[in-house]
């Protein structure tokens, strides 16, 4: 069998493909990103300070407001308030900006606040999400449930055809959301409240598809096995959904009057190249992470469902606008590897130890991997080169990322991004741990999810 061997045959034939073998010879086995991260700790000068806390969107699910819409990849609202807490006598009213928006969380968090906010995201779905969260606060929760009381059960919105849906859900229940789409869209909007009630309506159908299906975010969407789902249960879902909105709405209007004005944005914009009008106190984001999630596949099912997409092409070319996942296409790679870009003494070191890696296992899931990851950084150097110029003097960049494994290589995320920062002029106040994490290849090698702290003098 071509990649194949037998290890331990007095154990029997215990055959073991190609990957499986890289694996029990890595020489990362059993390693950690601290003792690989000290070279590059020596030239910055810098050292890592310990600040574990909770910083992923779980602990959101009971938040106000949060809880509308479910985002793996989102951080926790918490984690931002520490970071408006630490910073209040620095900044008395901070103007906030998160480029990678996603569902809107720093900019849910920062409205709580009264603090104004800005972002900027590439996928239509989230930045629908994200702009219901900021900006329906002063719908009458009464007129939203007086609506999904009288949502007409005689319409009926066909699953979008360029998805498998008939393997993603049950039959009974593909009926029964395909006439629940069909009712949230038979609504008349005549008045921006009534707009506002029907997105309202089309986030609470959003955030019960993925419970209704035969899939599993975790983080990335997949089939899982002998999941029962009841036939009722988009209905079911879907009332516990809008009268959860109803509630905190009801919330906001009464303890957080006097904030339901203040202006909070998510702009459909790449990072890379959105002019900012304002100038910010603090940039508070998450980017994707290396070799990370795809922000549109893993989004497909309620992209096609709400409109937001209708083909696979049409995803694939929100997909190539973001940076760079290790799903992007070949061709794609292909063309960066061709132009020039952004890069530093490290990176090309990172890049030229993966090439060799690969040569010396034979094989690797991506052979252009080495281009991979240096678009990763130079997307991200775009990005920050981008936003940077908005910053205010004294104004803070802070950024929350994961280093990776990827080929045996150690890539210090946290430390390049931090030098790129410096690169760009910024100071690093500091890198803190917030998180171990293992690396997805090599489990029992030893990740980080670090914050960044950069300051602009
Ligand atoms: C880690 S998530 C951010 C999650 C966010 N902190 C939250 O709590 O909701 C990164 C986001 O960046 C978006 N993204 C990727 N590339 C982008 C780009 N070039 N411009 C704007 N957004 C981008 C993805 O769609 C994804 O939603």
């Amino acid at each position: 069998m071509k990649g194949s061997q037998v290890l331990f045959p007095e154990l029997g034939s215990v055959e073991i493909d190609a990957r499986k073998r890289n694996i029990l010879r890595s020489p990362k086995k059993g390693g950690c990103c601290s003792v690989d991260s000290i070279p590059y700790l020596e030239e910055l000068g810098i050292e890592i300070i310990e600040n574990g806390q909770p910083i992923q969107f779980t602990s959101n699910i009971n938040s106000h407001i949060h809880r509308w819409a479910p985002y793996v990849q989102g951080f926790s609202a918490s984690f931002v308030q520490g970071i408006f807490d630490r910073y209040k006598d620095d900044y008395e009213n901070p103007v906030v900006l998160d480029p990678f928006a996603g569902c809107g969380t720093v900019l849910v968090q920062a409205k709580l606040n009264g603090f104004k906010s800005v972002g900027t995201e590439l996928n239509p779905l989230l930045q629908f999400i994200a702009n219901t969260k900021l900006n329906c606060w002063d719908v009458s929760p009464s007129y939203l449930l007086k609506t999904y009381n009288s949502l007409r059960k005689d319409h009926i919105l066909s699953a979008p055809e360029f998805l498998k849906s008939t393997s993603q859900f049950n039959e009974l229940v593909l009926r029964n959301l395909e006439r629940l789409a069909g009712s949230i869209e038979a609504v008349q909007v005549k008045s921006t409240q009534k707009q506002k009630v029907k997105d309202l309506l089309r986030l609470a159908f959003s955030a019960i598809l993925v419970d209704c299906s035969n899939l599993k975010r975790s983080p990335c969407l997949g089939y899982v096995k002998n999941k029962y789902v009841d036939d009722s249960a988009p209905s079911a879902l879907f009332g516990q959904k809008v009268r959860e909105i109803s509630d905190d709405l009801l919330l906001m209007q009464s303890e957080y009057g006097e904030i339901i004005e203040t202006p909070s944005e998510v702009r459909l914009a790449n990072a890379m190249d959105y002019t900012h009008r304002d100038k910010f106190d603090l940039m508070i984001t998450s980017p994707p992470y290396m070799n990370g999630l795809d922000y549109v596949m893993n989004y497909k099912i309620e992209m096609g469902w709400l409109g937001f997409a209708d083909t696979q092409k049409e995803l694939k070319k929100v997909k190539d606008e973001m940076v760079v996942c290790d799903n992007v296409s070949k061709g794609l790679i292909r063309k960066f590897s061709k132009s020039s870009s952004y890069t530093n003494d490290w990176l090309e070191a990172i890049k030229e130890r993966i090439r060799k890696r690969i040569i010396k296992r034979g094989a690797y899931r991506r052979e252009d991997m080495p281009y991979i990851v240096h678009k990763y950084f130079d997307d991200l150097y775009k990005v920050m080169k981008n936003i940077l110029p908005s910053l205010k003097r004294g104004g803070r960049f802070i950024m929350v990322i994961g280093d990776s494994l990827i080929a045996d290589v150690y890539i210090p995320t946290d430390l390049l991004l931090a030098r790129i920062g410096k690169d760009l002029g910024l100071e690093i106040e500091s890198i803190e741990k917030a998180r171990e994490r293992r690396s997805g290849q090599i489990r029992s090698y030893k990740l980080r999810e670090s914050i960044i702290i950069l300051r602009k003098r």
